[in-house]
C-alpha cells in the first residue's frame, strides 16, 4: 500500500539552516498493519510522521501510496497530533465529528463509538468541556469517518494519564485502517504493534516484529 525507497528530508536545504532530519528511508507498509516508531528526541519521528501523511514532500526519495506521491493524497492517510485543541473546529462533539461532510448522526454516531465514547453522552457536550483524553478521542472520530487507509499518531499519549492512555491504545488496536503510532513512551507497546521501527540520526535501524 505505502512505499517509501531512499526517503531523506533535509529542512531549509540550500541555505545556511540547512537541517538533515531523515536519511535513506526504505518503507513497506501494508492494509491494517499497525507499527510503533520509536527512538530518541530528533531522530526524525515526526518527520517521518510527517512525510507519511502527504504534509512533506521528502527532499529525496519517493513516497508513494499505491505509486502516487502520498502529497498528492491527501485525506488518504490521516494524522492525530499531540494538540488535538487544534483539530477540533466546531463547538460541540457531534458537530465536529460531521464537520465539513455530508454526514448523517448516525453515522457520526458510529465513529464516536469507534472511539470508544458513548454518543448519547457525548454527541451534544461542548469540546471545551472535555478532558485532553477525550478531545483526542473526538479528534480521531472526525479522522475514522472519512475512513483514511492509514492513521499515524505523533505522541498520541503524551500528557495523558494511565487510564486515558491504556483506552487510547484499546482504540487505536480496533481501528479498522491501517495504524502508525510514534512515540518515546512505548511500554505498552505489545498491545497494538505487530512491528517495531526505530529511527536513529533519521536513519532506521531497526524493523523487527518486537522490541
Ligand atoms: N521545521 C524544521 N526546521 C529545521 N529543522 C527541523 C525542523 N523540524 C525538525 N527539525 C530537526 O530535524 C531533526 C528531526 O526532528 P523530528 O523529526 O522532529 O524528530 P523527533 O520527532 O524524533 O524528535 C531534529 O534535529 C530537529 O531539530
Ligand atoms: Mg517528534
Amino acid at each position: 500500500m505505502i512505499t517509501l525507497r531512499g526517503v531523506g528530508h533535509v529542512y531549509s536545504d540550500e541555505t545556511p539552516w540547512a537541517h538533515r532530519a531523515l536519511t535513506g528511508v526504505d518503507l513497506d507498509i501494508g492494509e491494517r498493519e499497525r507499527l510503533l516508531v520509536v527512538g530518541k528526541n530528533g531522530s526524525g519521528k515526526s518527520t517521518l510522521a510527517w512525510v507519511l501523511a502527504g504534509l512533506i514532500a521528502p527532499s529525496e526519495g519517493t513516497a508513494t501510496i499505491d505509486g502516487s506521491p502520498l502529497a498528492d493524497a491527501r485525506g488518504t492517510v490521516a494524522i492525530s497530533f499531540q494538540h488535538a485543541r487544534l483539530q477540533l473546529f466546531r463547538p460541540t462533539v457531534g458537530e465536529d465529528v460531521r464537520f465539513g461532510l455530508p454526514l448523517s448522526r448516525d453515522a457520526a454516531d458510529v465513529a464516536l463509538r469507534t472511539v470508544g465514547l458513548d454518543p448519547e453522552v457525548f454527541r451534544d457536550r461542548r469540546i471545551d468541556e472535555l478532558s485532553g483524553g477525550e478531545q483526542r478521542r473526538v479528534a480521531l472520530a472526525g479522522m475514522v469517518v472519512r475512513m483514511p487507509r492509514l492513521v499515524v499518531f505523533d505522541e498520541p499519549f503524551a500528557g495523558l494519564d494511565g487510564p486515558s492512555k491504556r483506552l487510547l491504545i484499546n482504540v487505536i488496536a480496533t481501528l479498522p485502517s491501517a495504524t502508525i503510532v510514534v512515540s518515546h513512551d512505548y511500554e505498552d507497546a505489545g498491545r497494538f504493534a505487530d512491528r517495531v521501527l526505530e529511527l536513529h540520526d533519521g536513519a532506521l535501524v531497526r524493523d523487527a516484529g518486537t522490541l
